[in-house]
């Protein structure tokens, strides 16, 4: 099958800035992928290339072999940071996407519903986001990137914002989100036990300029139980992806300037 993703030495500079250089992968659909580095390495950058929020310097990203060139319907994005609309309601804000798509009719609003009462939140649609906690907020985020019904999920750092036992929670919530939907999924996340836990392969980033280091491919058994972190088969996993990005870490962290 030709792959959903196809990113063919990309490159992006901010003026002199070498951010990202020379991008080979390729992703299959429905795959899982997450991607690992040390911060500033254009995980971001990689992320709203493929979002069409940004334009490559060089090379392209396709998808269906055809160059991104704008956002569209096709991706859906959860944001690092909480991007709620804090005036709107929770059904409200799930229904952004297809207001902006002009597709706000009796079907999309009760798939909307759906959603919501998928990611754990029926009950919940009048209320505002204050009127939430962060994990909830992170559900109406992901409820909303799914409510266009992408067919690739983009999601930078979702749950970077919630403490230990949300966060394990919402990792087996995407799952089974995912696995219902098969959708083709990039993740980007910081926390090298949640990449192995939900993904086919992990994307390791190198900074200065970034680049793909390593695609690690992991093999673990699907459903994955929580307990799955604890075999030797997964802590192996996380050694080796951290082995490959220590010294960049290291090296991001003592140098104050990234
Ligand atoms: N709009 C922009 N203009 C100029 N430089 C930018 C812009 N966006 C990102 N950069 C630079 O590109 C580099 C990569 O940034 P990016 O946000 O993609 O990193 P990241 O891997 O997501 O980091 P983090 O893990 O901290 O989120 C950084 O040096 C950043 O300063
Ligand atoms: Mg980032």
């Amino acid at each position: 099958m030709p792959p959903k993703l196809q990113s063919l030495a990309l490159g992006k500079t901010y003026g002199t800035l070498d951010v990202l250089r020379g991008i080979d992968a390729a992703v299959a659909d429905g795959e899982f992928i997450s991607i690992v580095g040390p911060s500033g390495c254009g995980k971001t950058t990689f992320l709203r290339i493929v979002a069409g929020l940004e334009t490559a310097s060089s090379g392209s990203v396709q998808i269906d072999g055809q160059v991104i060139t704008g956002p569209g319907t096709d991706r859906g994005f959860v944001f690092q940071t909480d991007s709620l609309l804090p005036w709107r309601t929770v059904f409200d804000n799930a229904m952004v996407g297809p207001e902006i798509a002009g597709r706000a009719n009796d079907a999309t609003k009760a798939k909307t519903r759906d959603l919501l009462k998928l990611v754990g939140l029926q009950g919940f649609e009048n209320y505002f986001p204050r009127q939430l906690s962060g994990g909830m907020r992170q559900r109406v985020n992901l409820a909303r990137a799914l409510a266009v019904d992408p067919r690739i999920l983009l999601m930078d750092e979702p749950f970077s914002a919630l403490d230990a036992q949300t966060r394990e929670i919402m990792q087996t919530e995407l799952l089974r989100i995912w696995e219902q939907g098969r959708k083709t999924a990039l993740f980007v996340t910081h926390q090298i036990d949640e990449a192995v836990y939900l993904s086919d392969r992990v994307f390791v980033f190198a900074r200065r300029p970034g680049r793909i280091q390593e695609i690690v491919p992991i093999d673990l058994p699907r459903p994955r139980p929580l307990s799955i972190k604890r075999t030797p088969a997964f802590v192996a996993l996380v050694d080796h992806i951290w082995g490959l990005i220590e010294e960049d870490v290291r090296s991001s962290v003592l140098n104050a300037e990234t």
